[in-house]
């Protein structure tokens, strides 16, 4: 399946093509590397998730190794030259050179291939690469269209590539003299699942097919100044747009499992964490089947100043 709007899986494989072709005529040889795995990418679009595994071969130019690959970026595919030693490429560890557009003239796609391979420097203004900008609209973006969202799930998994992504966002999120004190746990075992979904009351995200749960160690960051509540907000925080800009909906469980009735101390039992961390948020991963309402916020001027408490100017 293949839901980008503009161009069909066939197109952007033929353009694909198109760029080997490219780096044939510069002198990159075709490599006869056996690899152990797929190169596998996934995007997810409000109509789902669309996994594609690609038999794309490897060239060797220089000494290094080259392959196409293609990233998501801004709802629109973009091909990326995937760079590396002979140890990358085997690892499967390559790293990405800048993304293009596929819809580029042959002039300036032959330009990308030339500054991927190493050819020729990449311009101090290259127009065609991802824009800075692009990237912070992309997380505006994300923030501005987040909501907490209580419906239905759809059943599609969420591939562990994404819940990586997500955990990674948690992971850098800033902490009180970087102590790190949230950890984070991904489900995507139904069997584990169910069984802390069967202990959340009221429940909730019973249709979720992967959630997070955000454990805490409530270890002093110096003296007496305990940050472990911001460590793990930060986190969830982070998580949360992750989920949105992967094309995902979530809510930030914790008043439901850390009152009196210690639900989230089931659920840390059911995980086996140990004595020393508290579970304190439940986070459902998952592709909506409804729309998230949206809540009333207060007027920016009744929350957000200049110059001083209550000032417009
Ligand atoms: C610390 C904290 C605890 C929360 N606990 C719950 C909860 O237990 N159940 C729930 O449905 N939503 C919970 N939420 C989500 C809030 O209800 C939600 O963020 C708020 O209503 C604003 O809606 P929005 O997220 O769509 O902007 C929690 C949010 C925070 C920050």
């Amino acid at each position: 399946m293949w839901f980008y709007e503009n161009v069909t899986r066939e197109q952007f494989e033929a353009v694909k093509d198109k760029v080997e072709q490219m780096m044939l005529s510069l002198g990159a040889q075709k490599a006869d590397v056996q690899l152990s795995y797929e190169q596998k990418t996934s995007a997810v679009t409000p109509q789902g998730t669309a996994e594609w595994s690609s038999q794309r071969a490897v060239f060797a130019f220089g000494d290094e190794y080259f392959r196409i690959g293609e990233v998501l970026f801004s709802k629109k595919p973009f091909i990326v030259i995937e760079f590396g030693s002979y140890d990358d490429l085997i690892n499967n560890t390559m790293e990405d050179a800048q993304p293009f557009p596929y819809d580029l003239s042959p002039e300036n796609m032959l330009s990308e291939v030339k500054y991927s391979l190493g050819i020729e420097p990449y311009p101090e203004d290259d127009e065609l690469s991802p824009k800075k900008g692009e990237c912070l609209m992309n997380v505006l973006e994300a923030i501005n269209s987040r909501r907490s969202y209580r419906g239905k799930f759809k059943p599609d998994p969420v591939p562990r590539e994404h819940l990586v992504r997500i955990l990674n966002a948690g992971l850098n999120a800033p902490s009180g003299c970087n102590k790190q004190t949230a950890s984070l746990i991904a489900v995507d075992d139904r069997q584990v699942l169910d069984k802390l979904l069967g202990v959340i009351q009221p429940p909730v995200a019973q249709t979720a097919p992967a959630a997070i749960c955000v454990l805490t160690q409530r270890i002093n960051a110096y003296r007496d100044k305990c940050y472990a509540v911001q460590d793990y907000s930060a986190a969830i925080e982070n998580m949360l747009l992750a989920i949105v800009e992967l094309g995902y909906q979530s809510c930030w469980y914790e008043g439901h499992i850390t009152d009196e009735d210690n639900i989230a101390g089931k659920m840390a039992e059911i995980l086996g964490v140990p004595s020393d961390y508290d579970l304190v948020c439940f986070m459902p991963v998952g592709i909506a089947d409804g729309e998230p309402t949206k809540p009333n916020k207060k007027p920016f001027e009744q929350r957000a100043w200049f110059n001083g408490f209550g000032k417009t100017e």
